[in-house]
């Protein structure tokens, strides 16, 4: 990987000191730097760090209008209070670039991509909470910045990379969370976008979102686009229910997005001899598991949430009541050793964190 000539602009006065630490939420504070490159003249170009703030945007820009963007969600890690640890970066840059793909943005390469992110987590190792289940969220992000109201792809780019410390991703914290499922709205068909991250399928989630915590729930879970039958996933994360022992999750059809937590959780499962399948699984199938006390465990991942345990799910006027309490033992164990690996407690026998 060659190094990238990155021009640093760094801050006179560290606004670390007015932070908090104990009483962090999820996604509202932000580091003292970010980093920054733009595409024009048929290259990537322009690298920089510097101090976080507002960026440049004409009103008639791409993004603001059509939404050609994509964007990631990954975490770094106070690692053994040495280094800090990005947990699967590769695994967000191939996810990352087959979004680009698919919304016909020109590829950023991997050293920008990792070197960009790399930029800021060392300049900012100091807002990296020393907590364990406390870490610092990175959104790398790359938006269409042509001036131009006709629609096409746009000739130029900007991709940044902002920081910021985070806790528990829900209110809940670690605790069970409630979903419910909506069939009169979808999140996303095969030949979609939903299987990249971007920013039009957040924004067509936040109604029914909001209906669902009106109604008390912490999310939706959504179901297919066609039948409204099969279950796919839940606003950030992926699902998984234990039933008989064997962890089922829901394939990867091209709706769904490919989540590094859930390749991992697989991963690990599998090592541990659990049987875990990769299969559609209809919300009567889950609702019969549960009458018939087949169904033990429902739970979440996402590099936001971890692991989370699901404790109720609603669907039409069937409750699937689990454990409003705890997580269970499977989710448990996800959650212990995907949390120990991020901090160096748990030994890293997959090479996951990239140290810096
Ligand atoms: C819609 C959706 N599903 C699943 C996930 C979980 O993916 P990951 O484990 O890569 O964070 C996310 C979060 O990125 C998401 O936004």
């Amino acid at each position: 990987m060659s190094t990238l000539i990155i021009e640093r602009e760094l801050i006179s006065e560290s606004r670390l000191p007015q932070i908090n630490f104990s009483e962090l939420r999820f996604g509202d504070i932000f580091s003292d730097h970010m980093f920054e490159a733009h595409y024009y003249d048929g290259q990537w170009q322009d690298f920089k760090l510097k101090p976080y703030g507002p960026v440049p945007m004409p009103p008639s820009a791409n993004i603001l209008h059509y939404g050609q963007g994509v964007f990631e969600g990954m975490k770094a890690f106070n690692y053994k209070n040495e280094k800090a640890a990005i947990f699967r970066p590769k695994k967000h840059y191939e996810r990352f670039t087959n979004s680009c793909r698919r919304m016909n943005i020109p590829e950023i390469p991997e050293e920008l991509f990792i070197q960009g992110i790399t930029a800021v987590v060392e300049t900012d190792r100091n807002w990296i909470p020393k907590e364990k289940y406390k870490s610092m969220y990175l959104r790398p992000f790359v938006v269409a910045t042509d001036q131009f109201l006709g629609l096409k792809t746009s000739d130029t780019y900007s991709f940044y990379v902002i920081a910021g410390p985070v806790g528990n991703y829900y209110r809940e914290g670690i605790n069970p969370v409630k979903l419910t499922t909506m069939p009169e709205y979808v999140r996303a068909v095969r030949g979609g976008v939903g299987d990249a991250k971007v920013p039009g399928n957040y924004a067509a989630s936040l109604l029914p979102a909001h209906k669902a915590q009106e109604m008390g729930f912490t999310q939706v879970m959504w179901l297919d686009a066609i039948e409204k039958k099969y279950i796919e996933e839940v606003g950030s994360m992926n699902m998984f229910f234990v039933i008989d022992d064997t962890i089922i999750t829901p394939p990867l059809g091209g709706s769904i997005l490919p989540g590094v937590t859930r390749r991992s959780v697989i991963e690990l499962a599998q090592s541990w001899g659990i049987n875990v399948e990769e299969r559609r699984i209809s919300i009567d199938e889950l609702i019969s598991s549960f009458e018939n006390g087949t169904l033990t465990e429902a739970f979440g991942s996402g590099t936001a949430a971890v692991i989370s345990p699901v404790g109720l799910i609603q669907h039409n006027d069937t409750t699937i009541l689990l454990d409003q309490e705890n997580m269970g033992p499977v989710a448990q164990r996800l959650y212990d050793t995907i949390t120990g690996i991020h901090h160096g407690i748990v030994e890293d026998e997959n090479n996951w964190c990239y140290l810096i």
